[in-house]
Parts: C-alpha cells; structure tokens; sequence
C-alpha cells in the first residue's frame, strides 16, 4: 500500500505512531543513553513520516521531529523579557570559600545538622531557556544580562537532545527548564578540523564555538553545530507540581525527556562536597565536555526558600571554580635547549603566571613550525594553557599586544652548547650534529641511562648527573662505574655518606635485564617496549647488534625507521667501545630463557594497561610480570586496550576504561589471576 492511498484518518493515525516511537527512541538515545535501534532503522521511521506528511501537509505541527529545521534565515533576533529572572552565582576559588559557603547556609538555616547539596559539574557552555506549554516547546531564549535574553527558539529546536514534545503526560501546563546549551570536545575538534582544511575561522574553545553556533541568524547553520544540552533547574511552573527537592527534579526532568548530567550526585556536608570536587578535578579531562567548576546547591526547595537571594546570586548555591586553565603572559625570550638524541627544542621563557593551579615561567614550543604556526615574537603577550597535570602550551599570541621592539625567533645555526653545526631533519626537528662530542646530549644520555626504567640507579639525579659532566669526571655512561667516593663526596650538597650510598646504589645497578641495558643505550625511537621486543626476539646483545636492517623489522613493533636507528646505532665506533667498556666494568645481566615452544602465552595478543597504586607489587614488577605472560602493556587506554589493572586512586584511565566497557581488574583479582594463569 502506498502512502497516497491512505484516507486522512488513517494517515493521522500513522503520523501519531511514528511521531511516538521517534520521541521514544529520541528519549532513549538522548536521555537513557541506551538505544535500541540502529541509525538506519531510525532514519526509516524519519523517512517515511516526512512522506505521509508530504502528503498530507494539514497533519504537519511543530513539535513534529521533522521539523526541526527549516524556518528562513532571521533578520534579526527578537528580545525576550524573563519572566522570573535569570540569575548568577557567587563563586569559590577554594576550600575556605566552600566552607564559609557552608557556614553561612546552616548559620541562616539556624541548624547545627550538615545540610544536603547536590553537587554538579558547571558546564562551560550557555546558559538558556527553554519554555514548554502544555508539553510542547514554544521558546527558546539566552540568558542575555539575566532579565532580557535573545529568542533562539529556531536554533534551539536543531538540537536533537532537546525535545520539541516533553514524553510522559504529568508536566505542568507551563513550564520553564533552564539549562547549559555546549558543544561536545570532540564535535569542536571535528568542526575546527573542518574549518581549517576550508581556510575558515577556528573557534578558540568549545564555548565560543557553541556561542557563535546558538548566534545564527540561519538556524540551518545551527543544525549543523555539535550542540547538545543538560538541564539544571526550572523557571516558571504553572499548572502542575515539582518534587520538592533539587535533585528529585532533575529525576522528574529526565522521566520527560530532558538531558540531565549523570554526574550530578547529592552528598551531606561541606566535606562531602570538597570530595566530589577532588574526584571531578580528576575526572574533567576525561568527561566528553568542558567544565570550568563545580556548583553545589541546597538539595531542600524549603531551605532554598529560605535562604534567598542577595543581589543577582542566590545564597543557596555556589559555583567552586577550577583554577583558571589559560591565563595570558609575556613572552621574555626563547631559548634552544638539547635533548638526548640532539633534538633542539625552542623554549619559551615566560614572565611568571599562575595557570592550571602552578605557576608557569618555561613552557616548550616544540619545534620551529610550531613557532611560525603561532606566529610567535620575543615579547609578544601570549596565552598559556595548562590543564591536569599536562605541560603548558603556548596556545596563541594576542596580535593586537605586539610591542614596537618585538622580535623574530631564530633558530640557530650552531648547537648553543657545543657550538657543532645544526641540521634540519626530515621531520620538523632540527638536531645538533655533535653527538656525544656535545656536553648536553651526554647529560641528556646519562640521565636516560641512570632513569628509573634503564639501569634505575638509586641517587644519581638530574643535578648531580650535570655536575659529574660539567666537572669532567664522567663523560660516558661506563665512567660511572669507575667513580669512587671522594670525587663524588666533593661536589655541591654531596657528602660522604651520599657519595657511599650512591657508589653502593651503583654497584647494585650493574645487575641488570638485557631489556633495561638496552633501553638505558639511549638508542633513538627504542622506548621500554621496543627494547623488550627485541630481547624477546634475540635474546642475546650479540644477536641484536648485528642484526641488519632487514631482519630487524622482523621484530614485533619495529618499522624500518626504528630499524635503522638501531643498526646505525651498533654501527658506531663509540657505541661499541662504551658497550665493551659497561661489561668490563661489571654490567651483567642474566640470559634470557627460550621460550618454551608451541606453549601459548596464557596473555598471548592482549593489551594491558596499568593505573593507580599497586600495594602487593610495584608498577614495573607488575608490567614485567604480565609481559612475561605475553600481553603487551601499554601507557594509555584505547580502544584496543583488553583490561584495564586499577590499583588504588586510580583516576582518569579508569573512568575512560569504564566508558569504553573495558574490563577493569583489581590488584586482588589480578593476584589471584596471576596464580592461576602460572599453574
Ligand atoms: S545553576 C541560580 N547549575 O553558571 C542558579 N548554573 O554563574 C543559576 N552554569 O549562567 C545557575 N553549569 O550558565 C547552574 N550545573 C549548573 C551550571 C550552571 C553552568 C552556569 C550558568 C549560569 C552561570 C552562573
């Protein structure tokens, strides 16, 4: 039967069914985040109301979901006066303020007891509105100064979490959601990746995109925006009732299908709230959107009630601010550091700023494009990012602040510390051609062949490798098998029971995994698990050493480039000697054990990756421990990843574990595991 020779009647009856089951399915994609049909199925359904529709354009209302987009581009955007205003909150930089916030509420309250709060993300998005009649969307507005905001209703009905019918039937017949319109972290990477390769304008962060998105004129523009919603209070309700606490609202939302954030968490008492605080501080790199803090909120309307307002805040709620991620500064100068394998690296000396909760005075530049990319001058004011616990970026210069003496950055010619000539490579690095002639690429190698994961030699830090360089008592690794005690008991902040302890520490260093001595030569692109790979392998240094390009991409994980590093590396004279001289001053290590053949690995093709703190074992045994049962282990969690082991505190690799739906194993779990899978 086709759609025409349906009477009116019948195809009402049609529309309706269709227009349920996509509000169901909207709901339980966008709400219950729990879908039950594929996009395919679902654009059927879409498909075939658009034509009955056609056909009978009597049947076609607003809130139909086929008509989300089409209205003509506006002229300009109409004023909305709100009804109840749109007010803002007071903020807290820190824990004091969270708890004279505290203080305040329970002190007008007049109780002694803990209160209640629920505490949710502060969404770095758009604070709108959205006014549901008798169940059906009829406005959307911005929050503007708070009493007159613009009316967005065409942009908002592109969204496709925000329903244009609320489900269910016992809303109110007025009702007013308020909420953060914002645009996912990834849709803004996608939509700034797609401006770029069109030579368009990038936005400078998600709210901004999701600002200039909600501010066409042409909701057609919007509809193509990553834009999604979470609601966080109501406004105006007429005709019907709502829970009367904060928290059971947002249930009730949900049940009509409005986003509400699945972080929001109700807890007693300002401690608790300093808890969720420190648990999203850990988790906000990881959630799929932006957050600048946390609000709590009384839980209780009655109390709210209570407490009131002052001026345009309420006194029952605060938003606890995370220190600011990006904070604007002055470029002093660039310098060109050395790395271990000669790479120079541009280094931004930084007038000092406090950004990301540290204050930042150096922060890398990378490489040279990186400098032309950013435009960069030597004392241009420059914006700095720091989010977590990642290294500050210089994320973008401010033109308009260039001074009239600003200067070109320059890459040198000569090494800046050994004065050999500098090459540009293939990449966009360019490298000291010095080698081990070159003080800073010695003291880069030496504390890579002293680090924790090589030869981890016990005392021997940063600072004291530089003083053994500059000093001239060690000029290659194997010199620091031949130190004695009163060299080293000579130098700045050492004395003999340090200079003692690090001769002993060294001592114990010379036993060692061929794994580790490997990984400690330094050898470019060769990190722990390149090394392990080649042990694996060979099994023996003689094997390795004189493995041609060819067979050693025979090896798992080694393309040619990696290759060649490696027999370039064991093609060098020095190389050769320093090796000799390591084994003749005792580095040993012992054989590694032949696999035992046809017996597959119980781990064989899995990928591990470890987090948190272990108590049975330290990180590394574990590593080495699930190696050795054929799984690789890896540093960060993917898609790939086969099981996450979560060790106490552990963070941001959990939760993103979590959300893939990849298996999490305790320590316990993994101990048991162990036994079994030895046996
Ligand atoms: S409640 C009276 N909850 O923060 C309380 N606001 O400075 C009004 N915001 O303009 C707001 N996430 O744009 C509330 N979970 C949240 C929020 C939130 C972000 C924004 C909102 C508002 C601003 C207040």
């Amino acid at each position: 039967m086709t759609e025409t020779t349906l009477s009116l009647k019948e195809a009402e009856q049609e529309v309706q069914g269709l227009r349920e089951q996509i509000n169901d399915h909207n709901y339980r994609y966008y709400v219950l985040d729990d879908p039950t049909i594929a996009d395919a199925s679902y654009d059927r359904l879409m498909q075939k109301l658009k034509s009955i529709e056609a056909d009978f354009s009597e049947l076609i209302t607003p809130e139909s979901p086929t008509q989300r987009v089409g209205a003509a581009p506006l002229k300009e955007f109409g004023q909305i006066r709100h009804e109840l205003p749109m007010l803002s909150l007071d903020n807290a930089f820190n824990e004091d303020d969270l708890n004279d916030f505290d203080r305040r509420v329970r002190e007008r309250l007049g109780i002694g007891s803990q209160v209640e709060y629920a505490c949710e993300p502060k969404l770095d998005g758009i604070a709108v509105s959205l006014l549901y009649e008798n169940g059906v969307l009829v406005r959307g507005a911005t929050r503007g100064d708070g009493t007159t905001g613009e009316d967005i209703t065409m942009n908002v009905r592109t969204i496709g979490s925000i329903p244009l019918q609320l489900v269910g039937n016992d809303w109110p017949a007025r009702l007013e959601v308020r909420g953060e319109i914002f645009m996912p972290k990834e849709g803004f990477e996608k939509l700034n990746q797609r401006a770029k390769t069109r030579d368009e304008k990038v936005f400078v962060n998600p709210r901004n995109a999701a600002a200039g998105s909600l501010r066409q004129l042409d909701s057609k523009v919007t509809a193509k925006r990553p834009l999604d919603m979470y609601c966080y209070s109501a406004g105006i309700v007429e005709g019907g009732e709502l829970p009367e606490k904060h928290a059971d609202i947002l249930e009730r939302f949900k049940t009509w299908g409005l986003r509400i954030n699945p972080e929001v968490r109700v807890v007693t008492g300002a401690s608790a709230c300093a808890d969720y605080f420190s648990q999203m501080s850990e988790k906000r790199e990881s959630l799929p959107y932006e957050i600048d803090g946390i609000v709590y909120k009384v839980n209780s309307l009655a109390q709210q009630e209570q407490l009131g307002f002052v001026a345009r805040a309420p006194r029952w709620a605060i938003a606890h601010k995370f220190p600011a991620q990006e904070e604007m500064t002055v470029l002093k100068d660039v310098e060109f550091q050395v790395g271990r394998t000669g790479a120079i690296t541009p280094v931004a000396r930084l007038e000092p700023v406090f950004v990301g909760g540290v204050t930042v005075s150096n922060a890398t530049l990378h490489n040279m494009d990186e400098v032309a990319r950013l435009g960069l001058k030597i004392g241009d004011t420059v914006v700095i990012h720091r989010a977590g616990d990642v290294i500050p970026k210089v994320v973008r210069a401010i033109p308009d602040r260039r001074p009239d003496d600003a200067r070109d950055i320059e890459l040198p010619e000569r090494c800046p510390v050994c004065d050999s000539e500098v090459e540009q490579d293939d990449e966009a690095a360019a490298r000291c051609t010095g080698g081990l002639y070159c003080s800073a690429q010695r003291k880069e190698a030496i504390k890579h062949f002293a680090s924790r994961k090589a030869m981890d030699i016990d005392g021997l830090g940063d600072k004291l490798v530089e003083q053994f360089v500059e000093k001239g008592l060690v000029s290659t690794v194997a010199d620091l098998y031949k130190l004695t005690v009163d060299p080293i008991a000579s130098l700045e902040r050492m004395g003999k029971k340090s200079a003692t302890n690090l001769v002993s520490a060294l001592k114990v260093s010379q036993k060692t995994t061929l794994a580790r001595f490997i990984y400690g030569l330094g050898i470019r692109e060769v990190g722990e698990a390149t090394a392990q790979s080649l042990v694996s392998h060979y099994r023996d240094l003689e094997a390795i050493k004189s493995a041609t390009t060819e067979q050693l991409q025979e090896v798992d994980d080694v393309g040619p480039i990696v290759a060649a590093h490696i027999e370039k590396f064991f093609q060098q004279e020095h190389n050769l000697e320093v090796i000799d001289e390591l084994l003749k001053v005792g580095v040993h290590w012992e054989d590694e054990a032949e696999p035992e053949e046809d017996v597959a690995q119980p781990l064989e093709g899995e990928v591990w990756v470890l987090t948190g703190t272990l108590h049975n074992m330290t990180r590394d045994e574990g590593k080495a421990a699930l190696q050795k049962l054929g799984a690789k282990v890896t540093g960060s969690v993917s898609a790939k990843t086969t099981a996450l082991l979560a060790g106490e505190k552990a963070g941001s690799k959990l939760t993103k574990a979590q959300s893939l739906g990849i298996r999490v194993v305790t320590e316990d779990e993994f101990v048991n595991l162990m036994q079994e899978w030895q046996q």
